[in-house]
């Protein structure tokens, strides 16, 4: 196979002139362009791209680790990594971690297998695995963590718990995210910041999951829990779904019943009926901000901004009663 070394032979120039003028990185003269275009036609030399890039000590693959891509607030995020690396010429390694830190470990090794430029994970845990290839943090992150994008837990939890405040709740249970998910308790704490500014009673029912084939029978224990709750502030939208299909199962009616806000504002939410108040994360933003901090980390090696927060949005839909005849 024909190697970089004899195309820089043939054309008279050197190995890092053949690789900027293959890759369009960096100043090559006219002259010597025209020098390696000819041989690489004559030695008909199609780079390989591990090759490339062990040469160059880098690939122009990013991997992207995901908790689990059966939610659906991780294809968005996917989405926005993708188009964020491909609009500065990368492709993506995507890895399914479901929630499973040896499958974590696993994709790490295949990354470094193929050179990869550097990481972009949205799984909450430990770093130290990613300590060795540049890297950047998405949507579960603690708030003091550098070269991260996420969005403003603490505000988004104050709204779901003001949006149920200002709607005449009696019994209101709080659905907590899983305590290993840093956002959990960043959204418990402005739930309780706002129902303590209230003075309002509350109970809290811990989930164990966000997993979406966990939601249905969260969703009866959550009942068989709190039997008269009738205002519910769900930990995702995967979840708040489910409790609401348990209500209707019960013989509540919504809101009139049981009323209940969500939170990622998933394409669903607003699709089906009654539709899903929730907080309105922005997935694909998180993703596409991430990618472009690890890209501006690769190419210029420094970054202004390493830490990002995303505002949310509250989106009030048929799921919550109404405020008042305005409304
Ligand atoms: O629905 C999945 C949840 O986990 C979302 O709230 C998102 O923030 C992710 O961390």
């Amino acid at each position: 196979m024909t190697t970089i070394k004899e195309v820089a032979k043939l054309a008279g120039v050197s190995v890092a002139t053949v690789s900027r003028a293959l890759n369009n990185s960096g100043y090559v003269s006219e002259e010597a362009r025209k020098k390696v275009e000819s041989a690489v036609k004559e030695l008909n030399f199609y780079p390989n791209e591990v090759a490339r890039s062990l040469y160059q000590k880098k690939s122009k693959l990013i991997g992207l680790l995901l908790p689990d891509i059966a939610n659906p607030f991780f294809p968005l995020i996917a989405k926005g990594v993708e188009d964020g690396v491909n609009q500065r010429g990368y492709s993506l390694l995507l890895g399914n971690v479901e929630d499973d830190l040896e499958k974590e470990k696993d994709y790490l090794k295949i990354f470094a297998q193929n050179n990869i430029a550097g990481v972009i994970s949205a799984v909450q845990g430990d770093i130290k695995d990613l300590q060795n290839m540049p890297f950047v943090l998405l949507d579960r992150v603690e708030s003091d963590q550098n070269f991260s994008v996420h969005s403003d837990d603490y505000t988004g939890g104050m709204m779901a718990a003001e949006a149920i405040v200002s709607r005449d709740p009696k019994e209101i249970v709080i659905m907590v995210g899983p305590k290993e998910v840093p956002s959990s308790a960043v959204r418990l704490a402005g739930n309780q910041k706002v129902l303590k500014d209230h003075q309002l009673d509350y109970q809290i029912f811990q989930t164990s999951s966000f997993k979406l084939e966990l939601a249905e029978q969260t969703a009866e224990q959550f009942f068989d829990t709190y039997p008269n709750v009738d205002s519910v502030i769900a930990s995702n939208d995967v979840y708040a779904m489910a409790v609401m299909k348990e209500a209707l199962k019960r013989g509540h009616r919504i809101p009139e019943d049981v009323q209940i806000i969500g939170y990622d504002d998933m394409p669903f939410s607003r699709m089906m009926y009654p539709g899903l108040a929730t907080i309105a994360q922005p997935a694909y933003e998180i993703g596409y901000r991430g990618a472009k901090l690890l890209c501006d980390i690769l190419e210029k090696g420094f970054v202004e901004v390493s830490r990002i927060q995303l505002p949310v949005t509250l989106k009030i839909r048929e799921s919550v009663r109404k405020k008042d005849e305005h409304e």
